[in-house]
């Protein structure tokens, strides 16, 4: 539905992204992942047709939008920093873009109405200046916005990022399942790695402007193709050699083991997972789960567990250590 076929973006010497392919699905929740810098603004808005890219072309629904307008490519953006309308009321920015498409008042009612019941905003609201509103509130005005001129592709970039952590979590959950209601292609921006899983169909990760890989969440946690992706996304122990020997693995290449890839109690597939032995030298409680450093012949490895059912370990006591050395990530 969205192809990007070689597409370089410069900025004077810049070259913000220098060769940049990518598919993305009809239908699809596809993210952008990265640290800060990396190129995913740039990527979406030369998408949306803000920025010309000095090379490659653009397809949306097979045909070449490179050269298109920006609201002939019927693509809603919601910004960084949302971009609303202070002085205005919630009703009059959503109706923005209706307005100067010269849409009949009745309609313009009718439609905003209707989308400002899909993001959750009451009537009350809709007369509201926008400056009254809560960060979250602004939020779903900046996305009713984009969304009450129907487009086919809603770019969203950071939309969670000035919110609170807790209301966060609660906002992702509306947003993916408002997306899968209406069934729309969607690309989102995040630097936020959980963000990114939990949302996701598929994610790209970016490094520098080039993608290190694109997959579904689980290829992108489990089997991450480059140190970059393995690093960045999830927290991981960085394993000795001499504890890659004992696993019967490499040790010259740099290894990775994600913390919750340690397990205090011995699998049912047992022979898979090769038994250690370690002293607990930390623990910090978490409430849902504990994450320990264990000394393990002198190397450090860090483990979380859940502790449904288990007493919790104490610092200084002995534990068994179970590692099925197919969970660990080498480059
Ligand atoms: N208008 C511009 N003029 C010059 N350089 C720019 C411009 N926009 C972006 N850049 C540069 O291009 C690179 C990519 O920027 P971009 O804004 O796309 O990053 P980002 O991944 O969105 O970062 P963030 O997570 O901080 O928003 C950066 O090095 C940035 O300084
Ligand atoms: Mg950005």
């Amino acid at each position: 539905m969205i192809t990007f076929d070689n597409i370089e973006v410069t900025f004077g010497e810049h070259v913000a992204i220098p060769d940049l392919n990518l598919e993305i699905n009809e239908g699809e929740f596809f993210t952008l992942l990265g640290p800060s810098g990396c190129g995913k603004t740039t990527a979406l808005r030369t998408l949306a047709g803000f920025i010309e890219p000095s090379r490659g072309e653009i397809y949306i629904d097979g045909k070449a939008a490179t050269r298109l307008p920006s609201e002939k490519r019927r693509v809603g953006m919601v910004f960084q920093n949302y971009a609303l309308f202070p002085s205005m009321t919630v009703r009059q920015n959503i109706a923005f873009g209706l307005a100067v498409r010269h849409t009949k008042k009745d309609e313009t009612n009718r439609l905003v109405d209707e989308i400002a019941d899909q993001v959750e905003l009451t009537t009350e609201q809709l007369d509201k200046n926008v400056s009254e509103l809560s960060g979250g509130q602004q939020q779903r005005v900046a996305i009713a916005r984009a969304l009450v001129l129907k487009p086919r592709i809603l770019l969203l970039d950071e939309p969670l990022s000035n919110l609170d952590a807790k209301l966060r979590v609660q906002l992702r959950e509306q947003l993916k399942n408002l997306q899968s209601e209406l069934g729309i292609t969607t690309v989102y921006v995040t630097h936020d790695q959980e963000e990114a899983l939990t949302m996701s169909d598929r994610i790209a990760v970016f490094n520098h402007g080039v993608i290190e890989q694109v997959g579904t969440p689980e290829q992108i946690y489990n089997r991450s193709n480059t140190e970059f992706v393995c690093t960045f996304v999830g927290a991981n122990n960085r394993l000795a050699p001499a504890l890659l020997s004992r696993l019967g693995l490499d040790a010259a290449r740099p290894s990775y083991l994600r913390l919750e890839k340690v397990s205090l109690v011995r699998h049912t597939d047992a022979a898979a997972s090769v038994p250690l032995t370690g002293t607990i030298s930390e623990r910090s409680y978490h409430g849902a789960f504990s994450t320990y450093s264990v000394d393990v012949d002198g190397s450090d490895l860090r483990v979380t567990s859940s502790e449904t059912g288990v007493t919790p370990r104490a610092v200084g006591s002995t534990v068994e250590l179970f590692v099925d050395p197919r969970a660990v990530l080498q480059y």
